[in-house]
């Protein structure tokens, strides 16, 4: 990782954003602590998403919490068991243990995700390729399955495994929510919360994690419906690097407009533009200005997967995956009716019911018994056969004993009325993660300035809105301050600090990212006023206490300092 990610992390550890948990036992790989600051952004993050991913879609997305602790049946029918692995490899002399494509990765620098575990083998032995750790030979690249294992209650409990992802409880819960709620599509279910995964060998801070939380919907439609409400997302513009690019060797971005990506068929089905659109919005508003779609090829999809495209935001230099966007199908709702004997499809009525001939068997019961074995064996034969399998068989004039089958057995076609059909939705997955969404956030917002820190958040997600400031320790002046406080805690999150320099107060405020402080000062006394600094060019401006919440409200809607109350002297 560049250095503007180490910068970002020694600012997170000092300033109370995330550290490595357990630290005071040496930490474990792949945990973290986020910290009250931290908690403050992630918590504005989810926030946010909510807005994107909930609350601004017109009723379609309901948002639900489901259990961590799984029991082993629902991953045996979602596919996890078998397929939920990474492959790994180990050194034969220090017994590290390491991801064998990322460890090709780094020292080819080309992406070798979509190879098998023999394949990798290969590439491993014909380039040389050791341990990075000792240099020894390195083993047999084997798969490795990254579900946590436990057991459901003492002694000889069931056995269970904690999620993965969080889908896995929106699909059993599906049937519920669909009865309770609106008993139509397309619905949407959402769920924020933890997850787990045994990654192998995670090195890289937040981006990869053994335990995060997530952010995802379970999109439910009809697959047939395909006039999806994209009303003022359709002209956004997306950036594509599309699966046949990668495999003519290219890397070029493609520029779609969501419409396009619809009328040229780039994605499966139009659901996948709309939330590929908001997912494209929600980062912006993250302040994230530069990603792309990659979309996957078949050999590097997850294995419910029909599509999939992976949006990789462009931080510091790095590319990283911040989420991902999944056409699960019926991949996961079929699983589950196979193996709860739970009927999981929706019923869907016809505007009109329709007519449609159906075939039926006809037996000749007199006949096939006076035929005794041969007719037990013409029995035997049909039984569990379908009317039109029969028909072909009676077709091929096929016989018992040369008696043909179509002596004792017809077919006659009738028309019956259908009211409407029961389907398994598909599903359209956008998934994000939490604390990776929060560590670009702050590697993305870093900046420096004359030897100080800035972090120049959006200030939707800043942790607090404003800071108020008595400059000088002085009764009158914090009483003022405590006063102006407790005047805007009605509408915004504020800090209150009187401690230090107050060119220390200010420059902590910008390290945790505050877009605006407000100082209270002799003059405040003179005459009710206070001055306003900006985070990012550390200008001021003094107004009347009177019109201080007005001018905040400006300042949040996106006029600029200088245009509000009187340019004031730098007091740091
Ligand atoms: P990767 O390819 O990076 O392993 P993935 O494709 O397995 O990720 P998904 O299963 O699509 O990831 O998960 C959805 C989102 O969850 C990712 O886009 C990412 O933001 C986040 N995420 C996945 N794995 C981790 C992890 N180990 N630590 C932190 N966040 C993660
Ligand atoms: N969503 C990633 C997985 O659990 O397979």
């Amino acid at each position: 990782m560049s250095d503007v990610y180490n910068k970002a992390v020694e600012l997170a550890k000092r300033r109370g954003i995330f550290w490595p948990s357990y630290e005071i036992y040496g930490g474990i790989a792949g945990l973290y602590d986020i910290g009250p600051v931290g908690t403050m952004i992630k918590n504005k993050i989810v926030s946010l998403w909510r807005k994107y991913f909930v609350e601004s879609t017109m009723g379609m997305v309901v948002e639900v919490e489901t259990p961590m602790i799984t029991p082993e049946k629902v991953f045996e029918a979602s596919g996890h068991l078998k397929n939920f692995t990474d492959p790994v490899v180990q050194c034969s002399k220090c017994k590290k243990v390491f991801r064998a494509d990322h460890l090709v990765e780094e020292i080819l620098h080309k992406n070798v995700e979509s190879l098998s575990p023999s394949q990798l083998d290969s590439v491993i032995k014909e380039n040389g390729i050791k341990c990075p750790s000792c240099g020894g030979d390195l083993g047999e690249v084997r798969y490795f399955n990254l579900l946590f294992e436990t057991t459901i209650g003492p002694y000889t409990g069931e056995r269970g495994f904690l999620r993965p992802e969080t889908a896995q409880g929106m699909f059993t819960a599906f049937k519920r929510v669909f009865e309770s709620y609106r008993q139509r599509l397309p619905l949407g279910i959402a769920q924020i919360g933890r997850v787990a995964r045994n990654e192998i060998s995670p090195r890289q801070g937040l981006v990869r994690m053994r335990e995060f939380s997530i952010m995802e919907v379970e999109f439910f439609m009809d697959p047939k419906e395909t006039d999806v409400p994209l009303a003022d997302l359709e002209n956004d513009k997306v950036k594509i690097l599309r699966a046949q690019t990668k495999e003519a060797g290219r890397e070029e971005l493609d520029i779609f407009t969501v419409k396009e990506l619809v009328s040229e068929k780039v994605v499966v089905h139009p659901w996948m533009a709309y939330w590929m659109a908001k997912a494209s919005r929600f980062v912006n508003s993250l302040g994230i200005n530069e990603f792309f779609f990659e979309e996957k090829l078949p050999q590097e999809r997850a294995h419910y997967s029909k599509q999939t495209f992976d949006q990789i935001a462009i931080v510091g230099g790095e590319k990283v995956e911040i989420s991902g966007h999944a056409y699960r199908g019926d991949y996961d709702l079929s699983g589950h009716s196979r193996i709860s004997g739970q009927d999981l499809t929706v019923f869907k009525k016809y505007d009109t019911p329709q007519i449609v001939k159906k075939k039926t068997v006809v037996i000749n019961k007199q006949k096939i018994s006076s035929l005794k074995d041969v007719g037990k064996e013409i029995m035997k034969k049909i039984s569990g056969l379908t009317a039109e399998q029969i028909e072909e068989l009676i077709r091929q004039d096929f016989r018992v004993d040369s008696v043909p089958i179509s002596s004792v057995v017809s077919i006659t076609e009738r028309e019956e009325k259908v009211n409407g059909e029961k389907f398994f939705p598909h599903v359209v997955e956008p998934s994000f993660g939490v604390e990776r969404s929060l560590y670009l956030v702050v590697v993305n917002s870093y900046k420096e300035k004359k030897d100080r820190i800035i972090l120049s958040l959006p200030k939707d997600i800043a942790p607090y809105d404003v800071a108020v400031f008595p400059l000088l320790e002085r009764e009158e002046i914090i009483k003022k301050a405590k006063e102006i406080r407790d005047l805007l805690q009605a509408k915004y999150t504020v800090l209150y600090d009187e401690s230090g320099s107050i060119g220390k107060r200010y420059a902590r405020a910008d390290e945790i990212g505050i877009p605006f402080d407000i100082t209270v000062d002799p003059q405040s006394l003179d005459d009710a006023s206070v001055t306003i600094r900006d985070r990012d060019t550390w200008e001021q401006s003094r107004v009347k206490v009177d019109s201080l919440v007005c001018s905040l409200e400006k300042l949040f809607n996106g006029t600029k300092l200088n245009n509000i109350g009187e340019k004031a002297d730098n007091n740091e």
